[in-house]
């Protein structure tokens, strides 16, 4: 029976990236002899404009049905002043919540050919390979929170941090599973010198890693963190951390390797996974065929190997393209004198031509 695969788009870039993985992803099933279905729904302002919500539930239902999830990037200028609850970006959280997405892998692998592109110089980046753990459904994005009130004759917001022991559990087992097949190193990032949140995640998780004797356990601060990143960032092998920590921690670590456009996720769930490059909607380029489709080609490529358990197929996906970059195509993000320049087309046709 063909794996059903939900693509959705979302808004800006989003099209451009999906389009190109799809592609990539039917040439690969060709190859594979995968029988591949594809359903396609809406979600961000694009579902907006035309439902009035960012996540209609039919599309909901159909990732609830499907094999696997490939999803583009939701947002954009044009929806900034819409209701908080109505939101783009709300889309991507309720898919999260609602799939119960609890886990977000964000690998950095900085290849050889891309070395030079680092902010870094060459000899501190070569050979970094991280995985950062990021919790997905909880901590602050999730927690009760208040747009305006007024307090002490002043308006105010906020937001409110929380995380159960069974939420940080969860998270942390799959970092250290993950470690496991790694190089054995866990570093768990918080803030625990001040908040109450961060003290339970470093308990918890210093209770979970009693499990795994051959796994080393650093704990480390997200300031300094921030820092060790930008020093040497190959003393990291699975960052493990909550949501907000995650998202920003996995912005700096992605431009290590040159361009956020590279970098690939895997938000893993109870019952169906989504796929989706870390960074957004990009704005600024959307619409001009010049984004960077290799994040989300590689997400195509997790999607392969954690839904569809097929590891070969996976592989051949990421090594062309590590192939189409050594052999010199560069997409806008990366190229300079002496490359090949690449729109996405062009770049989507380099990694086929290596598959
Ligand atoms: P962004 O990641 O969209 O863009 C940041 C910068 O990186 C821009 O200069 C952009 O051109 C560049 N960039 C991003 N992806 C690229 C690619 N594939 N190729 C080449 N260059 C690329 O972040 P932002 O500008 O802060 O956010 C824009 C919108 O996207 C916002 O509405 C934000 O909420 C949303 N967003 C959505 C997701 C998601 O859907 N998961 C993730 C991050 C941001
Ligand atoms: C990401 C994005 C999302 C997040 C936004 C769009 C809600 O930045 O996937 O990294 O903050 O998780
Ligand atoms: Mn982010």
């Amino acid at each position: 029976m063909a794996k059903k695969i939900v693509v959705i788009p979302g808004d800006g870039i989003g099209k451009e990236i999906t389009d190109s993985a799809v592609e990539v992803l039917k040439k690969t099933a060709e190859k594979f002899s995968l029988k591949l279905e594809y359903e396609y729904k809406d979600a961000g302002g694009t579902a907006y404009d035309k439902f009035g919500v960012p996540l209609p539930d039919d599309t909901l239902e159909a990732c609830k049905a499907a094999d696997g999830v490939l999803f583009g990037a939701v947002g954009g200028d044009k929806w900034d002043n819409v209701e908080p609850g109505l939101r783009p970006e709300k889309a991507i959280l309720g898919l999260r919540k609602g799939l119960g997405l609890y886990a977000n892998l964000r690998p950095v692998k900085v290849a050889d050919s891309l070395v030079e592109y680092s902010p870094l110089k060459p000899d501190r980046i070569k050979g970094c390979d991280i995985v950062i753990v990021r919790e997905l459904v909880g901590g602050i994005y999730f927690g009760d929170k208040c747009e305006s009130e007024l307090y002490n004759g002043a308006e105010r917001a906020w937001d409110l941090e929380n995380y159960s022991v069974p939420e940080v559990q969860r998270i942390a087992r799959l970092a250290f599973e993950t470690a496991k097949l790694r190089r054995g190193k866990v570093t768990s990032v918080d803030k625990a010198n001040v908040l109450a949140t961060s003290r339970l995640w470093r308990r918890t998780v210093a209770e979970v890693a009693k499990d795994y004797p051959d796994v080393e356990l650093n704990n480390l601060y997200v300031d300094n963190t921030a820092m060790q990143l930008a020093v040497r960032p190959t003393q990291f092998d699975v960052i493990l951390t909550g949501n907000l920590f995650g998202d920003i921690l996995s912005d700096e670590a992605a431009v290590l390797g040159g361009s956020i456009g590279m970098m690939p996720s895997a938000s893993i769930g109870e019952l169906t996974s989504l796929y989706e490059p870390i960074h957004g909607s990009a704005p600024d380029i959307a619409g001009q065929g010049i984004a960077n489709p290799v994040g989300t080609i590689l997400s195509a490529a997790m999607l392969l190997r954690y839904s569809l358990k097929e590891e070969k197929a996976a592989r051949a996906v990421e090594e062309a393209c590590d192939k189409a970059l050594a052999s010199g195509w560069r997409t806008a993000d990366l190229w300079h004198e002496g490359f090949k320049k690449a729109d996405t087309a062009t770049m989507t046709q380099a990694v086929i031509d290596c598959l």
